[in-house]
C-alpha cells in the first residue's frame, strides 16, 4: 500500500564466484536486461572483481557493492577491507551482516553495527542483512530475533543516514537451500522490520525504508513475493549468476 513511497531494489550477491572473465561476460550479458528494469539493479561482487565491475557499468542503471568491509578506516587488519578503500574504488553498495559472515566468520549484531556505520560514514549505501536460524522459526522467536538484529544494526545510525539503508530480511534456512519463504512469511517479517524501525525514527522513515526479501528468490516464485505490501526487491544468490534468470526478477521487481 505504501509501495510507492520507496524503492524496489533487486540486488545480486554474487558469492564467491566468477574469475575476472566469467565476471567481464556475465556484465556484459546483463547491461542490456537491466537496462529495461524500472527498479534499482546492484551486484555485489568478489572484492577480486570490483574494479571490473565498476569499468563496465560506467554510465549504466546497474550499480556495483561489495560484498563486506571492515569497520576501521585503516590499520593492522590482515585480509580486511575498509569502506573508504571501497569507495575509492567507486563502489556504491556494501553488503553487511549476511548470514554467511554471521555463521562462518563470527559475524556478530555488534560487529555488523559496527560495519554498518563505518560505511555509512564512508558514503556507501549498506545492504543490512537479518533473518534466523531455522530452530529459531520453529521455537517461534522469528520476530524476537530479527527485531533485535534490526535494533542493534541500526543503533546510532542517524535518520538521515537511514536513507542510504536497505534492510534484507533472508531467513537462513531459506538461503541456497531451494527452500523459500512463503510470501506472506516473508511479508510477515518484512513488515515487522517495517514496525520496529518506525518504532526507532518515524514511520515516515519507515515507509521510505526499502526492505528485501532473499532466500532462493528465483524465476518462479519471483513475482508472488515481490507483490506483497512490504517486500520491496530481493538480495539474490544463485539467480544473480544467470543474466537471464536475474532479469525476471528486474522485470518481477519492475510493475
Ligand atoms: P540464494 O542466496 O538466493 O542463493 O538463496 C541469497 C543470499 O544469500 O543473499
Amino acid at each position: 500500500m505504501n509501495k510507492k513511497l520507496r524503492q524496489a531494489v533487486i540486488a545480486g550477491n554474487w558469492k564467491m564466484n566468477k574469475t575476472r572473465p566469467e565476471a567481464k561476460a556475465l556484465i556484459e550479458e546483463l547491461k542490456p536486461i537491466a537496462e529495461k528494469a524500472a527498479c534499482g539493479v546492484v551486484i555485489c561482487v568478489p572484492y577480486t572483481n570490483l574494479e571490473t565491475a565498476v569499468a563496465l557499468t560506467a554510465g549504466t542503471n546497474i550499480k556495483v557493492g561489495a560484498e563486506n568491509c571492515h569497520f576501521e578506516k585503516s590499520g593492522a587488519f590482515t585480509g580486511e577491507v575498509s569502506a573508504d578503500m571501497l569507495k575509492e574504488v567507486g563502489v556504491e553498495y556494501v553488503i553487511i551482516g549476511h548470514s554467511e559472515r554471521r555463521q562462518y566468520f563470527g559475524e556478530t549484531d555488534v560487529t555488523v553495527n559496527k560495519r554498518t556505520k563505518a560505511a555509512l560514514a564512508a558514503g556507501l549505501n549498506v545492504i543490512v542483512c537479518v533473518g534466523e536460524m531455522l530452530d529459531e522459526r520453529e521455537k517461534g522467536i522469528t520476530d524476537e530475533i530479527v527485531a533485535m538484529q534490526t535494533k542493534v544494526a541500526l543503533l546510532g545510525v542517524t535518520a538521515e543516514q537511514l536513507k542510504n539503508v536497505i534492510i534484507a530480511y533472508e531467513p537462513v534456512w531459506a538461503i541456497g537451500t531451494g527452500k523459500t519463504a512463503s510470501a506472506e512469511q516473508a511479508n510477515e517479517v518484512c513488515s515487522l522490520i517495517r514496525a520496529t524501525v518506525a518504532k526507532l525514527y518515524t514511520q515516515a522513515d519507515a515507509d521510505a525504508l526499502t526492505i528485501q526479501y532473499g532466500g532462493s528468490m528465483n524465476p518462479k516464485n519471483a513475482a508472488e513475493l515481490l507483490a506483497q505490501p512490504d517486500v520491496d526487491g530481493g538480495l539474490i544468490g544463485g539467480a544473480s549468476l544467470k543474466a537471464n534468470d536475474f532479469g525476471v526478477l528486474l522485470e518481477a521487481a519492475s510493475i
